[in-house]
């Protein structure tokens, strides 16, 4: 047994020395059990031990049907750095930068690298044509005027209910309204909770459509650090909200856009108890919550709010399809106030689109998708880190997302990824620049790369051509 003990101990040591020592690098392939078995005259077990023994001190990771590989966890790259310091609340002027990106990145040809979308062709688009078929021949009164409005689907509400059967304690039913999509969900939830020229609290780096909703609605946004592992800071916040100035929070708190970071429970837990305390609302948008990566779903701040202060929002979009528009809210203590909302702005959603949505969720196919999906991101997620410790220079950092499917990289200091931009889709790339994660104009030597995408040799070649613009910047 001891002797086993040292043979499987000796042949990771071995092997934690090649990576330590930058003989293996991330992303390389770790030689097969078969191959080291044979080789090393071990067992295989002893060498899956070995393996294993590997993958517990965060050295290599094991990706299903490819073997094992040398993780990025900071060996040779570090992560991208944390501000610490906590700033003022500014106005927010992000759009006219934005429209630009918008319309230059979705050009034919150009390499899609910069919106957050998933590749058709991992969505279940012919499953949502059968039943949009099926629901629209079985359901005729559907489409009879009227029927959508102040229409929430029982059957879906009790879907969304069933699904946070796992989260410590199940979304109450009557605090759920069904939204066309995430976005709506986040505007109906500011517009209920702020007046114009109040602050919100919001990630630094956050997603740019937040940023553009402050804008929008004439509020403030107070930029909060934000860890690129653990998520926004509790300090901050607790010391910005002690301030008396902050009117809600608006954040991602499992797997952050652009970060990729996850709140660890025990500060979802704190923030929900302070926003309940010192009366301020907590936005969650909880898009990227069934993409995690780790074994268990992570659970959203909601599952810890007492006082009914966090209002979740999510959609399909980002696991079924984007063009179905089809989102939800729990909203705590505002429903009634977001609900006379809702029927104002938009009266209702497309009732064809809840049916369908509850049929596919009902029928336990989404399950068994999303359970490929997440595992497909994931490998996707790798692909790009690896291209990027390819082709971009040596000093660069990048994140290592805990769920969702893009990558924030951080380029050396003198690098504009603004300027990069223009020069980048010069030749066909697009991405978006780390400055429009920021309503101040922080990181502007960052940048978000989509990895919604199958890592085909386009996409290769397209980080590879990237890598060579920055490297003329930097020589
Ligand atoms: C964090 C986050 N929230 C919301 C959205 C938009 O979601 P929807 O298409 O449902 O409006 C996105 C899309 O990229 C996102 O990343």
């Amino acid at each position: 047994m001891s002797e086993q003990l040292l043979r499987y101990e000796r042949l990771a040591n071995e092997l934690g020395g090649l990576i330590s020592s930058g003989t293996l690098r991330p992303g390389d392939r770790l030689p097969s059990v078969r191959r080291l078995s044979d080789e090393r005259r071990l067992s295989a077990s002893t060498v899956v031990q070995a393996l294993r023994q590997l993958e517990d001190r965060g050295l290599v990771e094991a990706r299903p049907q490819s073997g094992f590989f040398v993780r990025h966890g900071g060996i040779t790259r570090p992560e991208p750095s944390a501000r610490t310091t906590l700033e003022s609340a500014v106005q927010v002027d992000v759009t006219q930068r934005l429209v630009r990106i918008l319309q230059t990145s979705s050009r034919p040809g150009m390499a899609p690298l910069a919106a957050a979308l998933p590749s058709p062709s991992l969505l279940p688009v012919a499953a949502l044509h059968r039943l949009y078929a099926g629901v629209a021949r079985r359901h005729p009164k559907l489409l009879e005027g009227g029927s959508h409005i102040n229409m929430d689907e029982p059957a879906l509400v009790r879907q969304l209910v069933r699904r946070s059967l796992s989260w410590g304690g199940p979304l109450a039913a009557e605090e759920i309204i069904i939204t066309n999509s995430c976005t709506e969900a986040l505007a109906l939830s500011l517009r209920a909770v702020t007046q114009p020229g109040d602050t919100v609290a919001v990630e630094s780096p956050g997603y740019y459509l937040m940023l553009q909703l402050l804008e929008s609605l004439g509020l403030q946004a107070l930029e909060i650090p934000t860890d690129p592992r653990t998520g926004i800071s509790i300090e901050a916040l607790e010391l910005a909200s002690r301030q008396g100035k902050v009117a809600a929070c608006l954040l991602v708190a499992n797997a952050s856009n652009p970060l990729g970071c996850l709140m660890p429970d025990e500060n979802k837990r704190r923030l929900a108890k302070m926003a309940a305390e010192r009366g301020f609302a907590v936005i969650e948008d909880d898009l990227y919550g069934d993409l995690h990566f780790g074994e268990q779903r992570p659970w959203p701040i909601k599952a810890f709010d007492t006082a009914g202060n966090v209002i979740l929002c999510a959609s399909f979009s980002k696991s079924l399809s984007p063009s179905l528009r089809l989102g939800f809210m729990a909203a705590g203590k505002y429903k009634a106030k977001i609900a006379l909302q809702k029927t104002i702005m938009s009266g209702g959603t497309n009732p064809i689109t809840q049916n369908v949505l509850a049929e596919y969720l009902e029928s336990g196919a989404y399950e068994r998708h999303i359970r490929t999906l997440r595992r497909t991101y994931e490998r996707q997620v790798a692909s790009m880190q690896d291209a990027v410790s390819r082709y971009f220079p040596a000093a660069t950092r990048f994140s290592q997302p805990q769920g969702g499917f893009v990558l924030w990289v951080e380029l050396p200091e003198e690098i504009d990824t603004a300027l990069l931009y223009e020069k980048a889709i010069a030749v066909g790339v697009a991405f978006v620049p780390g400055e429009l994660f920021s309503p101040s104009g922080m990181y502007r030597n960052c940048l978000r790369l989509n990895c919604g995408n199958p890592h085909s040799a386009e996409i290769e070649d397209a980080v590879r051509r990237l890598g060579r613009l920055i490297a003329g910047v930097v020589s």
